[in-house]
């Protein structure tokens, strides 16, 4: 985990994608990326729910594994899923599951209101990435996925947060959604990296869902994404070949 602040230091860019299958994660893992996350967006991009608050633990545990079975060299994160770290106890058993299941730290959102949880954690050996901004297993309460930080009192409420995850242990910190001169704010406030999605360019590394990076989830891609791969379109036309070719009596 001190190589992530190392690279702070030294101005290096950290990398992180989501992967939920060996496939992926092996190709991630090969490719050089620093960080893969098992994140609970497993349920809107892999399982078709309508968001992440229905993932549950049995389902993070068994997408962990399938991609520990893959990562040889990137550091493996797992999303504690929603309601299974409701308090400090909850949240070691949690963690425990998912590092038993082949993680090697874990993630969870919240910032000020998670120090207890953060702290248990930590306590038990177990590293863990915070995640501040817009907390997707909050969208409903929200009513959306918001821009988080736009005034001065916001920014200053998350700086506030990145310092309480920093100081209660964590050895990064996502910021999600996060306007870019707050994201700025923040970074500049931590010792601890900040991994930045949809927060512009200010933060010490950059995560996406693989599959908004790769165009594989095409009836949904956030606007702050540019997709580098149209996947979806490579299968289409593949399944497109195999229907014609077996419809005309070829195999
Ligand atoms: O679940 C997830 O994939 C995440 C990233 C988007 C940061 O939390």
């Amino acid at each position: 985990m001190r190589d992530f602040r190392d690279k702070k230091l030294r101005g290096e860019r950290i990398t992180s994608l989501t992967a939920y299958d060996y496939p992926t994660a092996r190709l991630l893992d090969e490719s050089g990326i620093d960080i893969i996350l098992v994140g609970d967006s497993l349920g809107m991009v892999v399982l078709g729910y309508e968001d992440t608050t229905r993932v549950t633990l049995a389902e993070m545990v068994h997408h962990t594994k399938a991609v520990a079975r893959a990562v040889k060299r990137a550091l493996l994160v797992a999303d504690l899923p929603i309601h299974t770290y409701d308090d400090p106890a909850q949240a070691v058993a949690t963690a425990r599951a998912l590092i038993d299941a082949g993680a090697q730290a874990v993630k969870l959102e919240g910032g000020v209101s998670h120090v207890p949880q953060i702290e248990a954690i930590v306590a038990e050996g177990i590293a863990v990435m915070g995640h501040i901004g817009m907390l997707p297993q909050s969208v409903r309460e929200e009513g959306g996925y918001k821009v988080k930080g736009r005034t001065q009192t916001e920014a200053g409420a998350l700086v506030r947060d990145g310092q309480a995850v920093e100081k209660a242990g964590v050895f990064a910190v996502v910021l999600e959604i996060v306007n870019p001169e707050a994201a700025r704010q923040i970074t500049n406030a931590l010792t601890i990296p900040t991994i930045g999605i949809g927060s512009g360019e200010h933060c010490d590394g950059q995560i996406l869902v693989t599959h908004d990076l790769i165009g594989l989830f095409p009836w949904f891609t956030p606007k702050f994404v540019s997709p580098e791969a149209r996947v979806a379109d490579e299968i289409r036309k593949a399944v497109q070949i195999f229907i014609g070719r077996t419809r005309s009596g070829g195999s």
